[in-house]
């Protein structure tokens, strides 16, 4: 296929390792996407370098600037809506966003969220996740609606944890595969090959099974059994 890449625009709100991930795939030619802009909330976001070395525009939308979240939503909206992007996508991006512009996105914005939805919505993930004693933990690239966290789920990875794990080694395990399922979650997207049908997610006109639950074919050469 020979088709244009897809305009996408990025939001991010801190280190920007997800964001690294998604340039590192379109640089090496894995992801069809054209990165029109990575817009932050946060105007010391780390991640903000990443977009400069790699040449991609970069734009601030700092929140605190706004007395309400309406107005900083719209703000955004008219920000990201100039680069006429076909996909948005919050890679780390913290803060919550309001109806209108979920609305205004609907079925066209992803998240990433560390942890195995339905399980574990919100925040500090992981120590939560060891603190319920959870054998499994992972991540989870899902459709954003109204419902915090509880939009359909496209794809997710799921690591052990391990004894001795503490909040720190398992995010790091947890990165690892966000960083692998996010940008899969968007070449599936630009590709085409996502539809929402009754609020499930199907890929090639197949609903995705348990919320999304499957196992991804990992690129890497080390062992996974
Ligand atoms: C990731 O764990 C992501 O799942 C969560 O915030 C973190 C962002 O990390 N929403 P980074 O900024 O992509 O490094």
């Amino acid at each position: 296929m020979s088709e244009a890449p897809a305009p996408v625009v990025i939001l991010i709100s801190g280190r920007g390792s997800n964001l690294q991930a998604i340039l590192d795939e379109n640089r090496a030619g894995r992801l069809p996407i054209e990165i029109r802009a990575v817009i932050s909330n946060n105007p010391d976001a780390e991640g903000l370098q990443h977009a400069r070395v790699a040449g991609v525009p970069t734009e601030i939308i700092n929140h605190s600037d706004y007395a309400e979240r309406s107005l900083f939503d719209a703000a955004l909206m008219q920000a990201i809506d100039r680069h006429a992007p076909r996909l948005v996508i919050l890679a780390g991006f913290m803060r919550i966003l309001g109806e209108a512009f979920i609305r205004h996105y609907a079925g066209r914005l992803l998240n990433i969220h560390p942890s195995l939805l339905p399980a574990l919505k919100g925040l500090n993930t992981h120590t939560r996740a060891l603190v319920a004693g959870a054998k499994q933990h992972g991540a989870s690239v899902h459709f954003v609606t109204n419902d915090l966290d509880g939009g359909p789920v496209i794809v997710q990875a799921s690591v052990p944890v391990r004894t001795g794990d503490t909040a720190d080694t398992l995010a790091a395990r947890v990165l690892h595969e966000e960083h692998r399922i996010l940008p899969l979650a968007i070449r599936w997207f630009v590709e085409g090959r996502l539809s929402i049908h009754n609020g499930q997610v199907l890929l090639d006109g197949e609903i995705r099974p348990e919320q999304g639950l499957v196992a991804v074919p990992k690129q890497r050469t080390e062992a996974t059994k």
